[in-house]
Parts: C-alpha cells; structure tokens; sequence
C-alpha cells in the first residue's frame, strides 16, 4: 500500500490555512502537509511560525520545482486557480483547485487541457457535494422517481456578510481582483449542486445588482432565471445582504416533489405520473407518499481532501471532478453576461464576449483598492463554509 500523499497548499489564507491546519492535525485520512506556499510576506513569517518544519516558499513556482509535493490545493484568490494548476499540471503533480475554478470560463478551459495532457487527477473543493440531503436529492431526481422536471426554486439568501468581511482583502468584491461577488464567490456552491442535480439549463436570465447592501461595487444581490430544454424553469435567489436568510432548495417533478430546508429533505411521492393523472378519472385519487430525510452532519472540506487523496491513492472515484467545474461557471459568466446585456443568454454562450467585458469592468476600477482592516487569524473550518440551515 502507498504511503500518504504529499500535499502542498498554495495560498494559505483563510480556507487555505483551514486545510493546512486539518491536514497537519492527522484529520485527513491519506495525507500528509509537505510544503506551504504563500506570496504574501507577513503571511508567510505567520505560517512559519506555525509550521516551523513545513518548508514555506514565496512563489508557486519554487513549491512545484521543489519535488517536495506529489499534489497541491491551490487556495489563492479566484482568478490565480487556472494559471497555477495548469504549472501544476506541467510539472507533473496533481491538483485539487478551490471554487470556482476560474473567473471565466475561457481560462478554465485550458485548465482542464493542461490537466488532460498531464494525465493527472484533477479535483474542486465543492465541498457541498458530500451533504447528504443533495447526494439523496440527486439519487432521486437521477433515477427517475421524480419523473420529469418541471420547477426549481431556489432561495439562497444566508451567505450574509458584513461590510468588513468585504474590506478584509483588497481583491475581493472588486472586478479586478475576484471577477464579481456572491455569484463568483459563495453562489458557486449552490449552482454547482444545481446543475448536479438537475443538469444544465439551456438559457439564463438575470439581474445581478452591484453594491446594494454594501459599498462594493460588484453583486450582492442576484435573481436568476433558467429555463431547461425539456420547458422546466428554475428560480435562483441569493444575496450577502439580506437578514436573516434562507436557504431553500424545492424541485418539483412530475411525479412528486423535493425540499430541503432545515437540515431535512422532504420527498413527497405522488401514486400517478401528474402528466397521466390530468386525463384520468375523475373518482381517482393521486395518493401522496410523504418519506423525510434527516441530514447526517459530516465537515464537507476533510471529506473532498480525503477522497481527493483516495482517488490517487487507490483509483476512488472523485466526488468533485475538476473537469465539472466548468458547469456552475457557465451559469455565472452567463448570468453576468445577462445583466449586463439585458437580455437572455442562450447556452452555449460566447465566452470571449463574456471576457472582454469582465476586462472591461476589470480596468475600469483600477483605483479602487481597498484597505485591508482585518488582522489574520488562524481559521478553523467554521460551519460558515458548511452548509447553512438556518
Ligand atoms: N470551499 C470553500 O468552502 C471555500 C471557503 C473559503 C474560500 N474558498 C475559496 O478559496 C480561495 C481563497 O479564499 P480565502 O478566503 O482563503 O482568501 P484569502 O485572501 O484569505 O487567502 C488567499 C491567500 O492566497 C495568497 N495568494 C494570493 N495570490 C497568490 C499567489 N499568486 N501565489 C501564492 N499565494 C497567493 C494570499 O496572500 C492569501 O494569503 C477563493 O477562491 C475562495 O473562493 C473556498
């Protein structure tokens, strides 16, 4: 049997020193903290501090010619994802990307052609996918007892932040620095269970407004219509600014209905197909079989790094292959592409369009930097970065 994997972490800021510090602890099985890399010289002396025996480099470069990693987590801001994993790749080591996997979608394709000719594994930290309320709701919807889909609605409105959560780091909420707000950085999670679910919408339509409950310049607020090829439509609501929120995910099928709320998934099974109900007797009646599910509490992020190594280390199937990232992405880029055309975007869309216009907004707010206000801590997984019930 293979010893542990090596890993090495690029960028260990917040989530980035939540994994170095699981890793290091002996929490993840198959896995072992070999080098830290961060471009941040503060950042750095604190690390070391932590790590005394962790070798610590200044740039991605110096990590991956060190031969000290087999594989990295790259945790820097969004925008770097691509352009590191695709040196990962050509050096030869295996990658597990934090979401998103890019800013456009462009760049996360040559991302995911590095990484077919490298041949190595490829993974996204959508942490998400190992709730066991969505992997139940998937089984149901992919085995077909829903029946057909015909509406999702989405409210996603509990990734509320503060302002100083956005003056925390001069890239984020800018243009620039992170390609957009709650859609590019917590919206990720919920488009991607989205699309896991229920597949790919074949339109998009949204209106994504900038700096409403902060002064930020990009989305804090987001209403998304997506309409399916077979005519069933979804609904996707999300906002950083509205207290308290929701997070309420109902699917509806033809055969029955979905919710997950609360920590529950509610699964209400009719007898008869509707679609066949509709011409039937009057005298019959369309039983409903009402079954719930309570969720089992598991931390998400040690479970995709555990079988992120398993899949290395013993041929595991991947929970969230990197090549899926593309998915929610698509839908984000489409809804910016939407909001600020004003129109529908049909899929596939066209990317190069969607990228001069980010560049666009990108150079436009060159001076805006913000200051950095918050003093670095040292960050346990928090059940912020778990999915939020209440
Ligand atoms: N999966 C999750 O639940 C989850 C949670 C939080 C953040 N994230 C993702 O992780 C990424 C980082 O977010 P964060 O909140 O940790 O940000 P952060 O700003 O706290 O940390 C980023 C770190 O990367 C360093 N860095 C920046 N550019 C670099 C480069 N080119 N090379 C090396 N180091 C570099 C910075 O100095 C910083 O220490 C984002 O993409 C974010 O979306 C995911």
């Amino acid at each position: 049997m293979k010893e542990d994997l090596k890993i090495g972490i690029i960028g260990v800021g917040n989530i980035g020193s939540a994994h170095a510090a699981a890793i290091s602890r002996g929490d993840v099985k198959g896995m072992t903290l070999s080098a830290l890399c961060d471009n941040n010289p503060k950042r750095r002396e604190e690390i070391r501090a932590l790590y005394p025996d962790i070798p610590v480099f200044e740039d991605a470069d110096a990590l991956l010619a060190s031969g000290l990693a087999e594989a990295v987590i790259v945790a820097t801001p969004h925008y770097f994802h691509p352009p590191i994993a695709q040196k990962a790749f050509a050096a030869g080591l295996h990658v597990l990307t934090e979401k998103p996997a890019g800013v456009y979608c462009l760049a996360v394709r040559e991302m995911m052609r590095s990484a077919k000719e490298s041949g190595k594994a490829f993974g996204v930290m959508f942490n998400q996918r190992t709730n066991t309320l969505f992997r139940k709701a998937r089984e149901i919807v992919s085995s077909g007892e829903l029946g057909e889909l015909k509406r999702v609605v989405w409210i996603i409105t509990n990734w509320y932040r503060k302002q100083s959560y956005y003056d925390s780091g001069s890239w984020r909420a800018t243009w620039s620095g992170e390609g957009g707000g709650v859609l590019i950085n917590q919206a990720p999670h919920n488009l991607d269970i989205l699309q896991w679910i229920c597949g790919m919408p074949c339109a998009i339509y949204a209106k994504c407004d900038g700096g409403k409950y902060h002064q930020i310049e990009v989305d804090d607020d987001v209403s998304l219509f997506a309409r399916y090829e077979n005519g069933a439509t979804a609904v996707f609501l999300t906002s950083t600014g509205e207290y308290p929120g929701t997070n309420r995910l109902e699917i509806a099928g033809t055969k029955g209905k979905l919710v997950v709320e609360n920590g529950k998934l509610t699964h209400t099974k009719l007898a008869m197909d509707e679609r066949e109900y509709r011409y039937s007797e009057e005298s019959v009646q369309n039983k409903l079989t009402i079954t719930e599910y309570a969720e089992e509490k598991r931390n998400g992020h040690i479970a995709i790094l555990e079988n992120f190594a398993a899949h290395i280390l013993r041929g595991e199937a991947l929970i969230a292959s990197g090549y899926e990232a593309i998915h929610e992405l698509t839908i984000s880029n489409a809804a910016y592409l939407s909001a600020w055309l004003g129109k529908e975007i049909v899929l596939p869309m066209d990317d190069a369009l969607f990228e001069t216009m980010l560049r666009e907004r990108a150079d436009a707010e060159k001076s805006h930097i913000r200051t950095e206000t918050r003093e670095r801590v040292q960050f346990a997984y928090k059940s912020r970065w778990d999915t939020q019930w209440t």
